[in-house]
């Protein structure tokens, strides 16, 4: 395999003990504790474990965590009243609705709702359109797309100037990291299901980024050698060999990808440690602009 691989796991655990560091720097200062709100409605698993992992970090990292569960088949009153309640609470500094919410609420009526600052998922359409701008700086940049260029700037791979292509274009990763990557003097193409010649598109890029949510759809012949491969999809597939039936895997082909590829990220164990990792860091920097100390 002659590409670098980018170790998630490792770069996460340095940007979350910086968060720790920081936050008993706080607490020794302030005599108050960073605390993030986690709002999960309903019961999808993924979102459950999702919510434990990102609970468990901050107390890991000595900072404050709450997690408010709604049923279900709460109306979307009672999610807005709650959010109005975390916005309104003096000892929550970030707060973070679990998305997906279940069918039927209105997820961007939520998500316009919170707190400015206090938006530590940089969902808001405020924070996003300030990330687009150019010339703006947003009050917090999202997680995931915030984690895929720590991982590019902590390993060294050089964003200005380069060919970046976006493979999918979610609100949540696509979008974002490719205001992030257009911030950083990258020239910057975003492909989706009807981009014609999807594979030369790729092979133009020194930088991809997966984010299409398909497994293995991006083919190690699309990678021009050499180039960063940074895979943000985190699929479960059917594998018979496994005690567990199901193995996950990317957005990308790894086995064929890490044989072009100059550095690439694993799955699991690349961008999804991150993405708690820059929680983390979001959540003292909301604790910090609460306390005029930003
Ligand atoms: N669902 C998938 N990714 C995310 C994320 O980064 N934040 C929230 N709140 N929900 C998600």
């Amino acid at each position: 395999m002659p590409a670098k691989l980018i170790d998630g796991k490792a770069i996460a655990e340095a940007v979350r003990r910086e968060a720790a560091e920081e936050t008993a720097a706080l607490v020794a200062k302030t005599g108050m504790t960073p605390t993030l709100a986690a709002v999960l409605v309903g019961d999808n698993p993924a979102s459950q474990t999702y919510v434990s992992s990102k609970g468990r970090a901050c107390e890991e990292a000595g900072m404050g965590s709450i997690t408010h569960r709604l049923p279900a088949t709460a109306t979307q009153t009672e999610v807005e009243d709650l959010v109005r309640q975390l916005n309104a609470d003096p000892n929550v500094n970030g707060i973070l609705v679990q998305l997906p919410l279940p069918k039927g609420l209105n997820e961007q009526a939520v998500l316009d709702l919170i707190s400015l600052n206090k938006d530590v998922d940089g969902f808001h359409p405020m924070n996003i359109g300030q990330l687009v701008m150019k010339g703006r700086i947003p009050q917090f940049i999202p997680c995931t797309p915030n984690g895929c260029i720590e991982l590019l700037v902590r390993s060294g791979i050089a964003i200005a100037g380069a060919d970046a292509v976006v493979v999918g274009r979610s609100n949540i990763v696509g979008i974002p990291v490719a205001a992030l990557l257009n911030n950083a003097d990258a020239t910057v193409t975003i492909c989706h299901s009807k981009t014609r010649d999807l594979p030369d598109k790729v092979r133009q890029a020194d930088i991809v980024v997966a984010a299409i949510g398909r497994p293995e759809f991006v083919k190690g012949a699309w990678i021009k050698p050499g180039a960063a491969v940074i895979d943000v999809g985190i699929n479960r597939i059917a594998d018979p060999s496994r005690k567990s039936g199901a193995r996950l895997v990317g957005d990308v082909a790894f086995g064929e990808a890490a044989e072009v590829a100059g550095y690439i990220t694993p799955v699991p164990g690349g961008v999804g440690p991150m993405t708690i990792a820059m929680l983390l860091t979001n959540t003292v920097r909301a604790f910090k602009i609460q306390h005029g100390l930003a």
